[in-house]
């Protein structure tokens, strides 16, 4: 493993091969244990886009692992004002140990690993969202025990998430329901890649999709990039809610999941997202372990 671009270039043996990284260095860490496995290692962090989870805790995973993470604006570098990527980062490559993106177009992070010569981490593209799933996949695993044969619902927009999810949750052996509206599926050849193994389902029938769920997720409705389409959105995704009427179509012991940031009374109800809290706010704990994991295997 040289990057971490999306989690299609990963074997499923490479996914539990950080899960059960990143479960060691939790345990380790709730114990007072610190391993500095990248002492004197230097991460940049572009961001194009905003952040809350991704931007901290990768800077703390930097730094918990004895090494030094630089926050990046597209605000402040010159790719704002137009120099290409590919020449930002020949020029990054010679500084930096490696490079942490979020970004717009998948293709710029392809672009890094390409032109760059230290490993690249996708911290959330339009595509796909690696690291979040990484991080989820984990959490599904601590309050669940294990992954395969679970059925994973995805309510709401075909986007980045649901990409990364459906990737993921085949490859450690779910079953992934989608539901969300016409014409805004997920990626087509993610989908039919998927339905190969017959593991997927896409609809856009909530409950069908919600049916003896173990695990339901939901993200929002308008993503980062999408303001401008925000009005027209909540149009066609009224009704794309998990809420109590959903949850009840759920395995009574169904765990909620979101990537947060949330928005309560659209794609969830303020009671379910309560009644769910303790495990959304382990996943988003988690994206730190997970991390942590994915740069000690990438950069150590
Ligand atoms: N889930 C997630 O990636 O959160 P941020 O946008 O805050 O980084
Ligand atoms: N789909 C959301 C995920 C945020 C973590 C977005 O791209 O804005």
């Amino acid at each position: 493993m040289k990057h971490l671009l999306r989690l299609g270039d990963l074997s499923t043996e490479e996914i539990f091969g950080i899960l059960n990284l990143a479960d060691q260095l939790k345990y380790e860490r709730k114990n007072g244990v610190s391993h500095h496995h990248l002492e004197g290692k230097k991460l940049g962090m572009i961001f194009q886009k905003s952040s809350t989870r991704t931007r901290v805790s990768f800077e703390v995973g930097m730094y918990e692992l004895g090494g030094y993470a630089l926050f990046l604006s597209d605000r402040d570098l010159q790719i704002g004002r137009g120099e290409p990527i590919r020449d930002t980062v020949r020029v990054l490559s010679r500084y930096l140990d490696g490079i942490m993106i979020r970004t717009f177009k998948q293709s710029d992070v392809e672009d890094l690993a390409k032109y760059g010569s230290i490993p690249v981490i996708n911290g959330l593209t339009d595509y796909c969202h690696p690291c979040q799933v990484l991080a989820d996949l984990m959490t599904i695993r601590e309050y669940k025990g294990s992954l395969k044969g679970l059925k994973l619902c995805f309510v709401g927009d075909g986007n980045n998430m649901a990409n990364s999810l459906i990737v993921g949750g085949i490859k450690t052996g779910m079953e992934v329901a989608i539901a969300c509206p016409d014409g805004y599926k997920p990626d087509a050849e993610i989908c039919a890649w998927a339905e190969k193994d017959g593991k997927l389902t896409v609809t856009a029938d909530l409950t069908a999709a919600a049916a003896g769920a173990d695990v339901i997720y939901t993200d929002v409705w308008a993503s980062m990039g999408q303001e401008s389409e925000r009005a027209e959105r909540e149009k066609v995704f009224r009704g794309y809610c998990v809420d109590g009427a959903l949850m009840k179509t759920a395995k009574p012991d169904a765990m909620v999941l979101h990537c947060l940031p949330a928005h309560r009374g659209e794609e969830i109800a303020d009671e379910v997202f309560e009644a769910h809290a303790n495990e959304i706010f382990d996943e988003a704990e988690n994206r730190l372990h997970a991390q942590k994991a994915v740069l000690v295997k990438l950069l150590k």
